[in-house]
């Protein structure tokens, strides 16, 4: 069977800058892939070169076996996009706007119609579709956005991040939409920063940082690096050093790293080795300054299943100025 999609050492410089490094995967028909990555890793780059918005500086792909750079129109043609940027228009209501979307996409008259009907009953949109725009709920309009992106039946979804500032609830309507989506064999490429949403939706998931591929892999390895990677991290009044391997005897404990004035106990059990720290206080006359249970940071585990430190490249990094397609 064909990939859904197909990437060979896609590249993305800016100057000299390079936003996405060679990076090559392939997503099999009927995955949600998840693409995942702190900001500034090159995820939003890689969607726009995929969808035929920036052109690459070098590589290729292929969407449903259509070349990108060679026949974008073909590969156009099977994809759904919805960017981090909303592309509704605010003016008009929901129903103008599929069926604009419909035209755009040279959909007849009657086909449009029914269509802009299935996809606003899908997507809870039906009592409102004849109101503005403007007065949707962000929820509302990530909702009808995404609806847009299905006009013309597209093979392949691709979603930025499509769950970021929304509230918990509209998060989990997104999610349970994107599920949906997918059980009617929709493939999904999604980006996304968040682990959670990750492991929850994504059948592989490819983590990214600084604009190369760490490593790609399934939920389930993910969800044991972040099991892993729970931690306690205390301040104790005096904090010598030297308290690093007495530490390490503590219950649950695996490992302890010296952070600032902090000792950050990695474990796996939390509450035990949360009660072994203020046993361990008392026996030795220390007073604890501060104490928190941490859960896994996309910083943490990238390192645990990589070796490697993420780094965060903000969008300042390049200039705005500088910005350039
Ligand atoms: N048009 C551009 N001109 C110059 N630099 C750019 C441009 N677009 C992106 N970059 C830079 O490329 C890097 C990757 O950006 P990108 O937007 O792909 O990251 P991202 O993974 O989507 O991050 P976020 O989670 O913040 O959305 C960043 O350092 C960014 O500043
Ligand atoms: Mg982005």
């Amino acid at each position: 069977m064909t990939s859904a999609i197909s990437v060979t050492s896609l590249t993305k410089k800016f100057g000299d800058f390079t936003a996405v490094d060679h990076i090559s995967f392939e997503v099999e028909q009927g995955e949600v892939f998840g693409f995942l990555g702190p900001n500034g890793a090159g995820k939003t780059t890689t969607t726009r070169m995929l969808t035929g918005i920036s052109t690459p500086t070098a590589g290729t792909a292929t969407i449903m076996g259509h070349d990108i750079l060679h026949h974008a129109f073909a590969a156009k043609e099977r994809m759904g996009v919805v960017t981090d940027l909303s592309n509704v228009y605010n003016d008009l209501s929901a129903w103008d706007n599929l069926i604009f979307t419909a035209k755009l996409y040279g959909l007849e008259r009657h086909h449009r119609e029914e269509k802009a009907a299935e996809l606003l009953d899908m997507f809870g949109l039906q009592e409102v579709r004849d109101d503005n725009v403007r007065e949707f709920s962000g929820g509302m309009k990530r909702r009808l956005t995404i609806a847009m992106a299905l006009i013309n039946d597209a093979d392949v979804l691709f979603l930025d991040e499509p769950t970021t500032a929304l509230d918990v609830q509209s998060v989990r309507t997104i999610r349970r939409l994107i599920r949906e989506l997918n059980e009617n064999g929709t493939t999904i490429f999604l980006t996304t920063h968040n682990m959670q949403e990750a492991n929850e939706l994504c059948s592989t998931i490819a983590i990214i940082n600084q604009g190369k591929i760490g490593k790609i892999g399934t939920p389930e390895e993910l969800k044991q690096a972040m099991e892993k990677m729970h931690s306690v991290e205390v301040a104790f009044e005096s904090g010598r050093h030297s308290l690093a391997s007495d530490l390490e005897g503590i219950e649950g404990v695996r490992e302890v790293q010296k952070r600032g004035d902090k000792f950050r106990l990695f474990t796996l059990t939390p509450p035990d080795t949360l009660s072994g720290v203020f046993t361990f206080a008392r026996e030795r006359g220390l007073r604890i300054l501060s104490i928190n249970t941490l859960g896994p940071t996309l910083e943490d585990v990238f390192v645990e299943l990589t070796g490697e430190e993420i780094v965060h490249r903000s969008n300042s990094q390049t200039s705005k100025k500088k910005r350039r397609k």
